[in-house]
């Protein structure tokens, strides 16, 4: 495994090299020497028209959007929306994560609504004046669940949530919510370029080689973005974005964001194009070339990055990739695309309470190593319920129950060098 982390930065483009493997090792882990502008460096080698458009891109990124229609393109918020901006959410393209008081508005991220919602797939948290917001999160919490690890008891923290106010009526009770924080999203469009057939030829949705782990495409087959790799493409996750997170309307996306019967909704929406295709297609660009950061080397890293494989983390999160119509030719998202069901504590939860889907996208692992440096907190997993890595791994129960308690069984200096080798990412 030394050996391929020698080989990995060998693969790099040059630009990531100086930045990465020839860091001083021990000090490399320190998230001190972390830039806080990780997450969006542009991919290295992009000519000079793509890195302009890019730039546009993230101009657009950052624009603050307003109601109605504006002379400058910035127009096209609402009616109903959760944030003006993409950066509001993915802050320096990093991690989002869930209020620090139960009853504060969400900031950093968002509540999927499961299939049969009258809200929706997405529930709109916020308004343009005039019109009433679809409804308020508030978030419970679960009782603790403790697991021990070297004999302390760790306490296990998430929280049920609930939906205050809603503007329609309540939500039914079979409706799944399903509360997310926004991803970093430097490397997606790499992600995108990982060919279709070994995608396919990995998923195993029967477990047909009888590994206990199977590995079901999302999205119709064809998912490879969010949480629950429902999206198909880096453009159809831009529309779909500017739909259900702000309310504007693009070509992909020509139809209103509103609820079938929100009158004030559907009187204030401008109908029509909101996003212009030629800023549509920066947005897209920009997202596309964002570089992902390239691992940073020291000693304890290599060895721990052996004892994530040995314990069979890379049963999901696979380590290399070669990529398809694409310069960058090999890639280490640590990430297979597929769902798998990581035990009904994961779950979401319907509005009566019950368990719903279990299943999630093997969360890509690069830069998680970077999101404290990038966005001042430790919160992962899809919720922000974890804090830090060994609650995130604690978490997972299903088909990663056994590498879960192989974790646990772990020497303690085994522990430190896997949660090393995460740092380094
Ligand atoms: C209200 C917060 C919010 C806003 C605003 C927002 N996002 Fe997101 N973004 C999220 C969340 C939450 C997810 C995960 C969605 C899911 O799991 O369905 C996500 C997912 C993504 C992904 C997929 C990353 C991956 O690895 O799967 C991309 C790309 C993305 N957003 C880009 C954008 C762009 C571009 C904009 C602006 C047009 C934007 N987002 C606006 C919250 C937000
Ligand atoms: C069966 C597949 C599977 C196995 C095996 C597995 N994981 Fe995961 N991992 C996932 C999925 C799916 C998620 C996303 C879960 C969620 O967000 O609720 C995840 C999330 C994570 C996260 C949080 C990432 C983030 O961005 O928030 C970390 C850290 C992680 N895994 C580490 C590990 C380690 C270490 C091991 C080995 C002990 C491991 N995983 C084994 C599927 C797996």
């Amino acid at each position: 495994m030394t050996l391929r982390r020698a080989a990995r930065c060998a693969a790099l483009p040059a630009l990531l090299i100086s930045a990465a493997c020839l860091a001083p090792d021990g000090a490399a882990i320190a998230e001190a020497g972390v830039a806080r502008d990780s997450f969006s460096r542009p991919l290295p080698g992009l000519a000079d028209d793509e890195l302009i458009r890019f730039s546009l891109g993230r101009a657009q990124f950052r624009t603050i959007r307003l109601s109605g229609a504006r002379t400058d393109g910035s127009g096209g918020l609402g009616p109903v929306f959760n944030r003006t901006s993409c950066s509001g959410c993915h802050v320096r393209n990093g991690r989002g994560r869930p209020p620090e008081d139960a009853d504060r508005p969400l900031t950093t991220m968002v509540i999927r609504l499961g299939p049969g919602s009258r809200y929706g797939r997405q529930l709109n948290d916020k308004a343009i004046p005039g019109v009433e917001a679809e409804g308020r999160p508030a978030f419970q919490p679960n009782p603790e669940i403790h697991v021990e690890l070297d004999g302390v008891n760790w306490p296990l923290r998430s929280a049920r949530v609930a939906v205050r106010k809603p503007a329609l009526g309540p939500l039914a009770p079979h409706v799944e919510l399903s509360p997310r924080v926004a991803p970093q999203i430097a490397g997606t469009g790499l992600l995108e370029r990982i060919p279709e057939a070994r995608l396919r030829e990995l998923a195993d949705p029967d477990d047909r080689n009888g590994d206990g782990i199977s590995g079901r495409r999302g999205g119709n087959g064809a998912g490879r973005f969010g949480w629950r790799a429902e999206v198909p493409s880096v453009e159809a996750q831009v529309a779909d974005a500017l739909h259900e997170d702000m309310g504007v309307t693009s070509t992909l996306r020509p139809s209103v964001n509103c609820a079938a019967g929100h009158a004030r909704c559907l009187v204030r929406a401008g109908g029509g194009i909101e996003i212009d295709d030629e800023a549509f297609r920066a947005l897209v660009t920009y997202v596309r070339n964002l570089a992902p950061p390239a691992p940073r080397v020291a000693p304890a890293a290599d060895a721990g990055s052996e004892v994530f494989d040995a314990i069979g983390c890379t049963a999901c999160h696979i380590e290399e990739w070669e990529l398809e119509d694409s310069r960058v030719r090999v890639i280490y998202p640590y990430t297979d695309l597929l769902l798998h069901d990581l035990g009904p504590a994961l779950a979401d939860r319907r509005v009566d309470g019950s368990p719903g889907n279990r299943e999630w996208r093997t969360a890509p692992l690069w830069g998680v190593g970077r999101i404290f440096a990038v966005n001042g907190h430790r919160r992962l997993l899809h919720d922000g319920r974890a804090q830090g890595f060994v609650e995130a791994i604690l978490w997972h129960g299903g088909e990663a129950a056994a590498a879960r308690d192989r974790f646990r069984a772990l020497r303690p200096a085994d522990r430190a060098a896997l949660l090393a080798f995460l740092a380094s990412l």
